[in-house]
């Protein structure tokens, strides 16, 4: 028998073995998602170490060899969530592929908004068939999973994986991994690899897959307004007195027009025009108004946002290819303590969603600057854990992305989208720039309904299980088609 045929039997026992024992991932990833691992300042960091002892364990369970939790110092007033790291190096001459998920999450938000509990994985019927609603499920838990699934099936058919692994699951994902840099530096040695392979975007649509190929970047930043040492009585002292939520919301109201387009001087000069290619490529995505408004949860009476000049511009290519600012949070008092008062402070957190050409501290930088000169009446502006990370994007060319699409494509039985998106994976550049631009394939399990970062985030459990088997054929794909001088 020749090698080919023989390595494609091998993914078809470890395909079957993966769809007859479904069940049991499905279970691993309950597991997971009960431990609410919210990396967060203010939640309890034991939470995010238990997870990762759990993450440990379960590398552990399906095969993975020298488990490791990984750590490097805090920075200062930060926690520094553990790594956990796993290996399985039994194909010599074949690739070295690094998996990557993330094993944090975000806070669950409004609980009252929950129609199950967050950290109680449930299945119920949703958009595309059977869901598992919590927190965690698609964004990011299932991408533990879909690896250490398709890893569990070959060797549990008595089957050697036909690639090397190394398991890397982050624990600081969702608060813009701000210790990547010195992680990188102190386990380089350990990390090197042919191609990354990271399950921690999107799918099309439901049964649809895709192939990231590009990411945001993020410049985030707090800022406090203060104009009083206290709070007072707004009958006895409203009027001469600066409102400092006025004031904060007045400078807010400067960092976008009419059109939710960035004002900020020095911002929008950084985005590269369209070219022409971009242009054919693009006008290629389909795109359908109606269920676009509907999968955002847009209100009747609402208007898309876009540049009166980027018209041709498809909302889709929007979110991947042009920045975009969002107000995440605003505070001052509270609901329940809204009495007649003028408030001593207002705070709230801006984020901008770079694309490439964009440089994040420039950016940042340019964000402040604003905030500050448009402050009025005199008020204090402050600023607090600001925080950047650069836009990715890479030419989906060459044996690993064919072997990618090939994988996709078995594993869910329709061609992959190559696609842009609007969401920020910080650990993708740096660590395919570390490793000499080895290719980064970004693959995962969200789709348009998950509501990931919202109320009720769910995963499509069929797109899981697809997920999980194009894995198993990724292994063999880049097995056959990439090649390595070792
Ligand atoms: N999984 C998301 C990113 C994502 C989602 C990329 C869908 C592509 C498609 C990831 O976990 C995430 O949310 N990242 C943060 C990073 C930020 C804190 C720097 C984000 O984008 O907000
Ligand atoms: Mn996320």
């Amino acid at each position: 028998m020749g090698r080919l045929l023989l390595i494609m039997n091998a993914a078809n026992s470890a395909q079957d073995y993966l769809k007859k024992n479904f069940a049991t991932y499905l279970e691993d990833l309950k597991k997971l998602v009960r431990i609410p691992s919210v990396s967060f300042a203010g939640f309890p960091k034991e939470e995010v170490e238990k997870s990762a002892q759990a993450v440990a364990d379960l590398l552990k369970l399906r095969g993975l060899e020298n488990i490791q939790i990984l750590r490097v110092p805090a920075k200062d007033g930060e926690v520094a969530h553990p790594y956990v790291y796993g290996e399985r190096l039994r194909a010599p001459g074949k690739p070295t592929l690094i998996l990557y998920a993330h094993h944090d999450v975000q806070p669950a938000g409004r609980t009252e908004l929950w129609k199950t509990s967050p950290f109680e994985p449930t299945l119920k019927q949703g958009p595309g068939g059977e869901r598992l609603y919590g927190r965690g499920t698609a964004d990011d838990k299932a991408g533990v999973v879909v690896h250490t699934s398709a890893i569990d099936a070959f060797l549990k058919s008595g089957l050697e994986l036909p690639v090397n692994v190394k398991v890397v699951i982050e624990g600081e994902e969702e608060i813009g991994s701000s210790h990547l840099a010195e992680f990188l530096k102190t386990y380089r040695s350990k990390l090197d690899a042919d191609v990354l392979v990271l399950t921690d975007t999107g799918n099309f649509d439901c049964g649809i897959p895709a192939l990231t190929v590009a990411l945001r970047g993020l410049a985030a930043v707090e800022v406090e307004v203060r104009s009083l040492s206290k709070t007072v009585h707004s009958g006895m002292w409203g009027g001469p007195l600066p409102d400092p939520v006025m004031a904060l919301s007045k400078m807010l109201a400067t960092l976008v027009d009419d059109h939710g387009v960035i004002q900020i001087p020095g911002v929008m000069e950084q985005v590269k025009p369209l070219s022409a290619s971009e242009k054919a490529e693009f006008s290629k995505l389909p795109f359908n108004e109606a269920e676009f408004r509907e999968q955002g949860g847009m209100l009747p009476g609402t208007k898309l946002l876009r540049d009166e000049s980027s018209q041709q511009m498809s909302p889709i290519v929007q979110l991947f290819r042009l920045p975009s600012l969002t107000v995440n949070a605003i505070q001052a008092s509270k609901r329940e303590a809204a009495g007649n008062i003028i408030n001593d402070a207002a705070w709230a957190k801006v984020t901008i969603r770079l694309v490439p050409d964009m440089d994040p501290k420039k950016v940042l930088q340019a964000l402040k600057d604003q905030l500050k000169k448009s402050a009025p009446w005199g008020v204090e502006v402050h600023f607090l854990h600001e925080g950047g990370t650069g836009a990715w994007a890479t030419e989906p060319s060459g044996p690993a992305f064919e072997a990618a699409t090939a994988a996709l494509k078995a594993g869910y039985g329709v061609e992959p989208y190559k696609l842009g998106s609007g969401g920020s994976i910080p650990f993708v550049k740096p660590f395919a720039d570390a490793l000499g631009g080895a290719p980064a394939l970004l693959i995962g399990v969200e789709d348009p309904h998950t509501n990931a970062h919202g109320e009720n985030e769910s995963l499509l459990v069929s797109d899981f299980e697809k997920a999980c088997i194009s894995q198993v054929h990724l292994f063999t794909e880049i097995a056959e088609r990439v090649h390595v001088n070792k």
